[in-house]
C-alpha cells in the first residue's frame, strides 16, 4: 500500500517537473537554483522590513518617518511578489529567515538603533544591503525565465530608489558631521560586509536542506554567471555606492582593500586611486593599498 502511494507521489512530482520544464524551457537544476536564490532574497527582504520599521523613531521629522515606513511597505510587497513567483513556477520558497547571516546583520542594525546611530542604520540598510540587492536583481533580470526577469525588474526599480534615498540622506549628514559619519561607515563595514559577501558563495548553511534541493547540484551556470563574477560585480557596485555618496577615499580605500580577505578583488584598478592612499592621521603610520590591511576585531578609522 505504502509503495503504491510512494509511486503515485513520485509520478505526480515527475509530471510537475516535466510540465514545468516544458512551459519554461528550464531544467530541474534551474528551479532548484531559483528556489535557493528567491528564498534567500526573501530573507533579505524580511530583514529590510524589520530594519526600516525599527529605525523610524530615529528619523528627524515626520516626512522622513513616512518615507521610511513606505520603504518598509515596499519591502513587504517584494516578499509577496517573490513568494508568488515561486508559486507560479512551482518551486518551494521559505518566507522566513533561514540563513544566519541575515540575523547577524539584523543584530548589528539593532545595535546601531540602540546607540541611536542613524548614520550606521542608513549605511547598513540603504547603502550596503540595497547595493547588494541591486546586484542580485540585475542578475535575476538576465538569463532567467521571463516571469522572474519581470519581477526582478519591478523590484529593482524600488531598490534603486531606496539606494538613492540613502545616498541623499548620508550626503546631508556628511555635510553636518563628516567624522561621525565616516566612523559609522567603518563600524558598519567591518560588521556587515563580511556577512553579505559570505552569502555570495557556493555553500549554504541550511537553506538547501530546508528547501530539499540538492545543494551540490545547483549552479549559477543555470543563469549564465558564476560566483566569482557575482562577487566582483558586488564589490564594484559597493565601491560605486561609496563614491556616489562622496565618502573620503582616505577612509574607503582601506575598507575596500580589506575585502581582499573575503577572496575577492575589484574589477576597477585600485592602483588608480593609490595617489590618494590614506595616511593614519592619528598614529602617523600609513595604510598601503598593495596589501590587505589588518582590520582586526576593533576597527579603526584607518587600518
Ligand atoms: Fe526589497
Ligand atoms: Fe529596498
Amino acid at each position: 500500500m505504502e509503495t503504491t502511494q510512494q509511486t503515485t507521489a513520485e509520478t505526480t512530482h515527475d509530471a510537475v517537473v516535466a510540465s514545468r520544464a516544458q512551459r519554461h524551457g528550464k531544467d530541474q537544476r534551474y528551479f532548484d537554483l531559483m528556489a535557493y536564490i528567491v528564498s534567500n532574497t526573501i530573507s533579505g527582504e524580511i530583514m529590510a522590513v524589520e530594519n526600516y520599521s525599527e529605525m523610524v523613531p530615529l528619523l528627524p521629522n515626520t516626512d522622513a518617518k513616512i518615507d521610511t515606513v513606505k520603504q518598509a511597505v515596499e519591502e513587504s510587497k517584494h516578499i509577496k511578489m517573490l513568494a508568488s513567483l515561486g508559486k507560479r513556477l512551482d518551486y518551494n520558497v521559505k518566507t522566513e529567515i533561514v540563513e544566519p547571516q541575515w540575523r547577524n546583520i539584523r543584530h548589528h542594525f539593532s545595535t546601531a538603533v540602540k546607540k541611536k546611530n542613524l548614520a550606521s542604520c542608513l549605511i547598513i540598510q540603504d547603502l550596503m544591503t540595497e547595493t547588494m540587492a541591486i546586484v542580485l536583481y540585475k542578475t535575476l533580470q538576465r538569463d532567467t525565465d521571463p516571469d522572474t526577469a519581470q519581477v526582478a525588474k519591478l523590484i529593482l526599480a524600488d531598490e534603486i530608489e531606496h539606494l538613492g534615498i540613502g545616498v541623499q540622506r548620508i550626503k546631508e549628514m556628511l555635510d553636518e558631521d563628516a567624522d561621525n559619519v565616516h566612523d559609522s561607515l567603518v563600524w558598519a563595514h567591518h560588521r556587515v560586509m563580511p556577512e553579505l559577501f559570505s552569502m555570495i558563495s557556493t555553500s549554504c548553511h541550511s537553506l538547501c536542506g530546508e528547501l530539499q534541493v540538492n545543494c551540490a547540484g545547483i549552479g549559477l551556470d543555470s543563469i549564465a554567471t558564476d560566483i566569482e563574477a557575482l562577487r566582483v560585480d558586488a564589490l564594484d557596485a559597493y565601491m560605486e555606492t561609496l563614491d556616489l555618496v562622496g565618502f573620503d577615499t582616505k577612509v574607503t580605500m582601506p575598507l575596500i582593500a580589506s575585502m581582499s580577505s573575503y577572496g575577492v578583488q575589484p574589477q576597477a584598478d585600485l592602483r588608480l586611486r593609490s595617489d590618494v592612499a590614506p595616511s593614519c592621521s592619528s598614529s602617523g603610520s600609513s595604510c598601503s593599498t598593495s596589501a590587505a590591511p589588518n582590520c582586526g576585531s576593533t576597527p579603526s578609522r584607518c587600518c
